[in-house]
């Protein structure tokens, strides 16, 4: 019994992080089939992932707190870098991965929302950092991500006092990319997924490694970075059909992945 689900529709892989009755607490064996959940993903089958938590009420409400409880200093680093190995994982997985936050976000959950390319929100989603109340840090990425991805004093409240923020301020932050009702946000997710998935899936993959390592580096090697992978976009069928679909004015075909 795996606690994520993986469903595959056409290009689009589902994963559910699925330990309802602890609303998708990560405790040791969710990491590792979530793990083990994005190194089974057919990457020649799959062209984008969508990653949510099961239920209505909480996309990931945090590291397990119970798991946590008894920890050493040695123990809890090794769980730290347990989450953070995963974490990056899925960051780093060629295609994007869409969350969509289906409620609770709250520490690790906020931070497995961060690791995904692209945020989607319901109405009832709630994005938290809420560990120094629990007398640590954020472990799984927040302090790093989180001020990476809104601005820095912002991320500070949220990382110092635990300031919980709603959807629409999630959206104003861009935190998140959109909001929807509830019963809307799987078919929103769904819908930017399949709209990714037609685009060329190599363009795509060069569009996110080229975003992903130009950020770390400084400017004059990330556009070196960018310029290679858009040199290499150049020896590829899709290339040619979408440019020259477009000089005859018409659509391209299916893009194919080579
Ligand atoms: N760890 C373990 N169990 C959790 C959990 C967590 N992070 N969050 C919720 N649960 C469990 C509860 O213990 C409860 O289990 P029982 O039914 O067995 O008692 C079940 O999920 C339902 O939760 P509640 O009864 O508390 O539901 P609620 O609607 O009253 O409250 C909530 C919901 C506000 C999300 C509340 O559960 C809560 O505050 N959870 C903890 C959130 C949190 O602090 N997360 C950060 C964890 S630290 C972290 O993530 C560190 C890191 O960066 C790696």
């Amino acid at each position: 019994m795996s606690f994520v689900k993986y469903e595959q529709t056409g290009f689009v892989g589902v994963m559910t992080i699925d330990r309802e009755k602890a609303l998708n607490a990560l405790n040791s064996e969710v990491l590792a089939d979530l793990e083990a959940a994005i190194d089974a993903i057919d990457l020649d089958a799959t062209r984008c992932v969508v990653l949510t938590g099961a239920g209505q009420k909480s996309f990931v409400a945090g590291a397990d707190i119970g798991e946590m409880s008894t920890l050493t200093k040695a123990e809890g680093e090794a769980f730290g870098k347990k989450g953070n190995d995963v974490f990056r994982k899925l960051e780093t997985l060629p295609i994007p991965v869409i969350a969509a936050v289906n409620g609770f976000a709250l520490g690790g959950g906020c931070e497995l929302s961060l690791s995904c390319d692209i945020r989607l929100a319901s109405e009832n989603a709630v994005f938290a950092q809420p560990e120094t109340g629990l007398g640590i840090t954020p472990g799984f990425g927040g302090t790093q991500r989180l001020a990476r991805t809104i601005n820095v004093g912002k991320a500070k409240e949220m990382l110092y006092a635990g300031t919980k923020v709603k959807a629409d301020e999630a959206l104003s932050l861009g935190l998140v990319n959109a909001v929807y009702p509830a019963d809307e946000l799987m078919g929103a997710a769904m819908k930017l997924a399949e709209k990714i998935a037609r685009n060329a899936p190599i363009a795509v993959r060069a569009s996110k490694k080229a975003v992903n390592d130009g950020l770390q580096v400084n400017i004059d090697e990330a556009i070196v970075i960018e310029e290679k992978l858009f040199g290499s976009c150049f020896e590829t069928e899709d290339q040619k059909n979408g440019m020259t679909a477009f000089v005859e004015k018409r659509k391209p075909e299916p893009f194919v992945n080579r």
